[in-house]
């Protein structure tokens, strides 16, 4: 995806605190959370040996080099803006929902440049995001029980006994669908994106709803004559001013598929997940003493830990200390996702802690998971004001410890969905019944996305003046 070559400044070439007593397969001896059971083991071991001979879908220079915009990010040169589904299904790989999702990733990514005067890395939750934890194993519907649906790699969503039984030829196409995605997306951004450079393209409707509308629409011009002037003197389409960096990230839930994809490649010491440039561990897989924080240890890619309420001081330095023992820039991501109620109870305590420790990590805040909740009619949403507000405490409360927030993870979607409530155009809990589309949590829809976006800039430019 037209990343650039790692200068070597995070990761040297030569062997640097490798795990000890590690193998790709080392966390088979640990409690796994989370993972498919699968009633015909052979065709499991088929499909996994095949996965294992596949072609990666990403490169160790690759990887390296977000590593290194990762430790820039920890130095507070750039801010990482990572979105995408909050589960990626086989039926939506093709070409309007991927240029979509790129497109709005890619319009905030301006909006964020532009008003944040930093680079922005930008990750998508996609080309992988296929595995789903789930609060139960079983699901019970008119009196009839079968396996949860754990994500497209695993299951179908569909509610009948064939669909719901783990099948391990999924694995294959997961692999197969991200490979695809991936191709695409590396398409459409080599090839520029033209549109996306210009603000008069950009579906701006909805600034008019907004109470902001004035302080957005100051940001859009502004950002609209700044693109426009980089081209009047180079000459160019600012599309191919500046190669476009984009990395893709999954929840690393389920572990043989993970492991089907640590490789070792030419040249370089150590272990790495093939599968995605940015693996991170989902909040309920986090245990210290569990089988992903095995697997996690002993890879070299940059990784994220989902840091939720219920994590103690002590827990989260014992995390740094196993996953990073020797304190490499670059290498932790912590996305704390702790609910607009919680954030200013919970942080301040776990920010303090990691200072204790002196390792380098990179805080990024998801004010998406602890901000759902069911409408009278039971239907899953999340309110735009409290998401908003999560965002905005977080900025503060960083502030406040002597820390810095470094970038969002949000689940969106470049289609007009009506998933979460609220926003410029103030989607009612009536309006949910619209354009629900999501299997599993619900996400801003491209407008809401946008507005989350200028709305980061905004309070960025509070919180500096
Ligand atoms: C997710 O990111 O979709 C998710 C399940 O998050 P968490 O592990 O933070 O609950
Ligand atoms: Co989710």
């Amino acid at each position: 995806m037209n990343v650039p070559v790692p200068t070597g400044q995070v990761s040297p070439l030569h062997e640097v605190n490798p795990a000890k007593d590690w193998t790709p397969k080392s966390w088979q001896k640990f409690p796994a959370l989370q993972q498919a059971n699968y009633p015909d083991q052979e065709a499991l071991s088929a499909a996994l040996e095949k996965l294992g001979e596949l072609p990666p879908l990403v490169t160790s220079w690759e990887i390296l080099a977000l590593r290194e915009q990762i430790a820039e990010a920890q130095n507070g040169k750039r801010f990482v803006l990572q979105g995408g589904d909050c589960a990626e299904s086989f039926d939506e790989v093709c070409s309007p929902l991927i240029t979509n999702r790129l497109k709005v990733l890619l319009q905030m990514s301006l909006a964020l440049i532009h008003g944040l005067q930093m680079p922005v890395v930008r990750i998508g939750r996609f080309a992988g995001q296929y595995a789903k934890p789930r609060s139960s194993d079983m699901e019970t519907r008119n009196g009839v029980t079968l396996p949860s649906y754990r994500g497209d790699l695993v299951n179908s969503v569909e509610f009948t006994e064939k669909t719901r039984i783990p099948d391990p030829e999924r694995l294959l196409q997961a692999h197969a669908y991200s490979a695809m995605t991936m191709n695409f997306v590396r398409s459409l951004v080599d090839g520029g994106f033209a549109d996306v450079h210009h603000t008069e393209y950009w579906d701006l409707s909805w600034l008019e709803h907004s109470p902001l509308a004035d302080e957005f629409h100051k940001l859009t011009e502004s950002l609209g004559k700044s693109l426009r002037f980089m081209e009047t003197i180079t000459g160019r389409d600012v599309g191919s001013l500046r190669r476009v960096d984009f990395f893709t990230s999954h929840e690393a839930l389920h572990l043989p598929y993970e492991q089907a994809q640590t490789r070792q490649v030419p040249r370089q010491w150590g272990w790495f997940n093939l599968g995605t440039h940015f693996p991170w561990i989902g909040m309920r897989t986090a245990d210290l003493d569990g089988a992903h924080v095995e697997y996690f240890r002993g890879i070299r890619n940059p990784i994220g830990i989902k840091v939720g309420p219920g994590i103690s001081r002590d827990w989260l330095a014992g995390l740094l200390e196993k996953l990073n023992p020797g304190r490499e820039p670059g290498r932790i991501v912590l996305i704390h996702r702790m609910g607009e109620a919680n954030i200013e109870d919970k942080l301040p305590g776990l920010i303090n802690a990691v200072h204790d420790t002196g390792s380098p990590v990179l805080w990024i805040s998801d004010p998406m998971h602890g901000n759902t909740e069911s409408t009278g009619d039971g239907i899953k949403t999340r309110r735009f004001r409290k998401i908003m507000r999560e965002m905005e405490l977080a900025f503060d409360v960083h502030r406040a410890h002597d820390s810095r927030l470094g970038g969002v993870h949000l689940e969106l979607t470049g289609e007009n969905v009506t998933e979460c409530t609220g926003g410029a155009r103030d989607l009612s809990d009536e309006d949910l019944k619209r354009d629900y589309k999501s299997t599993v949590d619900p996400r801003l829809n491209y407008e809401q996305s946008l507005e989350m976006a200028m709305l980061i800039v905004q309070k960025h430019a509070r919180n500096a003046s």
